[in-house]
């Protein structure tokens, strides 16, 4: 492959990353929460029934925010089943994924999760089968001092202090049939708005963010955002994207290019929503909050065993295995999200634990790290800073990406996808200059000359790559250090510029100290 040339700039910047663009997901879903990272008996289970082996993963991982409980399960929630005396609370039927919830996991025992793993909560609050008096009703049970029946309950409950949760999602893709109670924009617009006026009564203090289309492929994609937001304007400081790529074609070469379609919907997004500012004459800046994206596809369709018979408790659905191929479109999305840090102010990563995620445990056994785990690890803990406009000029290819829609599926095709995607980050403090570098050509490697000014005489801190001969390696019990981060050598750092050849099909990370504040 032809030489690719980088150029960074310490004074062109696209903007900070906001800490919570690296947050997750926990969804009552198969055995992400329970025999994920609630498992009382678990060897390794502590008081509270919180798996320590999980925890410690979680820390490494490093999300920063958790949004819960759902995902499609919150749409026929009650959060009244979830709180008190576990004795006490119901079983119910799930029609989300056709399951038993026994309850015994509510939003207390979320909280003091999150409390125990330092991440911040961010609660769903359910605007299909229930409505904006249950939504603010959750509000002050959760962030109301005391001194009220809610709060005081919440108190009885054993959690004397307000549990202080900022940010709120107004429902789940209110535009899915899947879902239940959808919802025209209309409908879920007015019910956004009402639900929204009376949260913020209770706590003006929270964040709010209103339901996007649930995709790009999505045939009301653009109008439902343009309707909702004509609503929810004045109310919501976020939209919701949602994204999973997929290699239902077995094409890599197009799976790999399919982060690039995030690119294109987040700026989408973003048109979208200044027109409404515009037409309001509203100098109010919408933020995108990107709270579902990963890659999925081998357990997502109800053919692929996305449920189970019986109604089982915690069924071992949608346990997607990840390969090394699906770590590199991981990390192509990664790499989208840091160069719209701009306007992509929060993001989880769906989800955590088992069910489409980093993590993997088996019920009574041991936790272990998937293939995206490596990648997301290193976006949260050396992705944060001032993200640098990065000025790539690699060779390209073409491709045609398909996504479903239901039944149908649709074609996208992308004509010039540049061989290498680059996201840099200066951590001005630290004085680092991260480099996450993503070769798609899948059997040539790619010679790379980066220049980066305005840094002084930089310095090689680490390189890492990720690649595998076999594309289709994947992390397991057995196995489960067979794909992960290892040393890239040959970096050669002189007066500014950066060369080093990057492995075929290769994920890189490549860190550089600056001798300047
Ligand atoms: O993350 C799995 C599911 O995908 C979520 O429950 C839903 O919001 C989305 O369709």
């Amino acid at each position: 492959m032809q030489t690719v040339r980088v150029s960074i700039d310490r004074s062109f910047a696209i903007g900070e990353t906001d800490p919570r663009l690296f947050g997750a997901f926990v969804e009552h879903l198969g055995r992400c929460v329970y025999g994920g990272l609630y498992e009382p008996g678990h060897p390794t289970a502590d008081a509270k029934g919180f798996r320590r082996d999980v925890l410690d993963l979680v820390r490494e991982l490093a999300p920063t925010i958790m949004r819960y409980p759902g995902g499609n399960f919150v749409s026929g929630y009650n959060w009244e089943d979830g709180v008190g005396p576990v004795d006490k609370r119901p079983r119910r039927l799930d029609l989300a994924w056709m399951s038993k919830e026994t309850n015994a996991f509510g939003t207390n025992e979320f909280i003091d999760w999150c409390r125990a793993a330092g991440i911040e909560p961010m609660l769903a609050v359910n605007l299909g089968t229930r409505d904006g008096d249950a939504a603010r009703r959750l509000v002050e049970y959760c962030n109301f001092p005391g001194d009220t029946e809610l709060s005081d309950l919440r108190r009885a409950h054993g959690w004397p202090e307000p549990h202080g949760v900022k940010f709120w999602c107004l429902g789940n893709e209110m535009d899915g049939p899947w879902q239940m109670e959808t919802k025209t924009a209309e409908e879920y617009g007015r019910k956004a708005t009402e639900a929204a006026k009376m949260m913020k009564w209770v706590d003006p203090t929270i964040e709010l963010a209103a339901c996007g289309s649930s995709g790009r492929t999505m045939p009301t994609f653009g109008a439902w955002e343009d309707t909702v937001l004509e609503h929810t304007f004045e109310h919501v400081e976020y939209i919701s994207l949602h994204t999973y790529l997929n290699d239902y074609a077995g094409d890599t070469a197009a799976f790999l290019a399919s982060p690039d379609l995030m690119d294109s919907f987040i700026d989408e997004v973003v048109a979208i929503v200044d027109a409404v500012a515009a037409r309001r004459r509203s100098s109010k800046r919408i933020m995108l909050s990107f709270d579902e994206w990963n890659v999925w596809y081998r357990t997502r369709r109800r053919s692929e065993g996305r449920t189970k018979l019986g109604w089982p408790v915690a069924p071992d659905i949608l346990e997607e295995v990840y390969n090394m191929k699906d770590a590199l479109a991981f990390g192509g999305a990664c790499i989208s999200l840091l160069n719209h840090a701009d306007r992509v102010r929060c993001a989880c990563l769906a989800q955590l634990v088992n069910a489409i995620a980093p993590i993997m445990t088996e019920t009574g056994g041991p936790a272990w790290r998937q293939t995206i785990f490596h990648p997301f690890a290193q976006f949260s803990t050396l992705g944060r800073g001032r993200v640098l406009r990065a000025q790539v000029d690699s060779p390209t290819y073409a491709a045609t990406y398909h996504d479903p829609r239901g039944a149908a599926d649709l074609a996208f095709p992308l004509p010039a996808v540049p061989y290498v995607k680059v996201a840099a980050v200066h951590d001005e403090g630290g004085r680092i200059v991260t480099l996450f570098v993503l070769n798609r050509h899948l059997d040539q490697p790619a010679p790379i000359e980066i220049d980066a000014r305005g840094f002084g005489a930089l310095e090689l801190a680490e390189a890492l790559e990720m690649r595998d001969d076999d594309l289709s390696a994947t992390n397991t019990k057995e196995t489960p250090d067979r794909v992960r981060p290892r040393a890239l050598t040959g970096v050669r750092v002189e007066d500014g510029r950066i060369s080093a050849t990057l492995g075929p099909a290769s994920w890189n990370v490549i860190r550089l100290l600056s001798p300047e504040r």
